[in-house]
């Protein structure tokens, strides 16, 4: 069978669980290589048996540029190049500032914001590369958020992050146009991940609203619908919500 991914290798960073997993799930069906980078490494192996032969695994802390850098080294040793980079790795709390812990802060940032900047400087040289190839174009995808496009009251630094990602998306998309790398942004509103389900995440209130929440796997869709668009088109940006979600 053929996929309309064949002979590119996509780097997939939070593909330990949830939309990452569906997203490396969804690229190897297309059939890419898929490097598997987070940092539970027993997940990653699990997810790479179920894929077969053309993933590989990095434990990869985001938040340590030097690991990203040597991971995506790694994935160039491994498979020769990098075609796509899913910047998928994510942490949320959402909680009001007057019972907000510094370190949950902290750590949206070093994950949401510095792990994005890290993962696409190291990639960038590799995509511009890939895209001088017979694909003729290279593709950078960074999973945002809804709190990406609009605050909504309790969501400050979470949407901080997201909208910092948003920004420096457009930024390097208006950059690398020339060299045929694509820079897109996926927003997604509320999907059933372990980020949701986790009682502690501040999702409760929009978790339990009694409508359908979307699944990885809707996600991992509109990530393959951008990444296999003909050379000439760059989805830029893809707003996805439930069905029933209003904000
Ligand atoms: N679920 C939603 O409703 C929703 C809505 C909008 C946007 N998003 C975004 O979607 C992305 C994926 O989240 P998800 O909902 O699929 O949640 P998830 O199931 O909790 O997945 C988060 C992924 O990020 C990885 N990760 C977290 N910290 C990391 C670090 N320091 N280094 C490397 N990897 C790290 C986790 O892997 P390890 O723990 O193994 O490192 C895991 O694979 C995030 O960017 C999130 O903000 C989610």
């Amino acid at each position: 069978m053929t996929g309309r991914l064949d002979g590119t290798t996509a780097v997939v960073t939070g593909a330990s669980s949830g939309i990452g997993a569906a997203t490396a799930r969804a690229l190897a069906a297309e059939g890419a290589t898929v490097a598997l980078l987070a940092r539970r490494r027993d997940r990653l192996e699990e997810l790479a048996a179920e894929l077969g032969e053309r993933t590989s695994v990095h434990e990869t802390d985001v938040a340590d540029e030097a690991a990203v850098r040597a991971s995506l080294e790694a994935v160039v040793a491994a498979h020769g190049g990098i075609d796509v980079l899913v910047n998928n790795a994510g942490y949320g709390k959402i909680e009001p500032v007057a019972d907000a812990e510094w370190s949950n802060w902290r750590t949206m940032v070093d994950v949401n914001v510095l792990g994005v900047f890290a993962a696409a400087m190291a990639a960038v040289p590799h995509l511009v590369k890939a895209a001088d190839g017979p694909r003729g174009v290279a593709d950078m995808i960074t999973v945002s958020s809804v709190a990406g496009r609009k605050v909504v009251k309790g969501t400050n630094v979470y949407a901080a992050t997201k909208h910092a990602v948003g920004a420096f998306s457009e930024g390097l998309r208006q950059e690398l146009a020339e060299q045929h790398v694509r820079v897109g942004l996926v927003e997604p509103g509320l999907v059933r991940t372990e980020l949701t389900q986790d009682p502690t995440s501040g999702t409760a209130e929009i978790r339990d609203n009694g409508y359908a929440v979307m699944e990885a796997s809707d996600i991992a869709d509109a990530i393959v619908y951008a990444v296999t668009r003909p050379a000439r088109v760059a989805v830029n940006e893809i707003l996805i919500r439930p069905t029933e979600q209003t904000r």
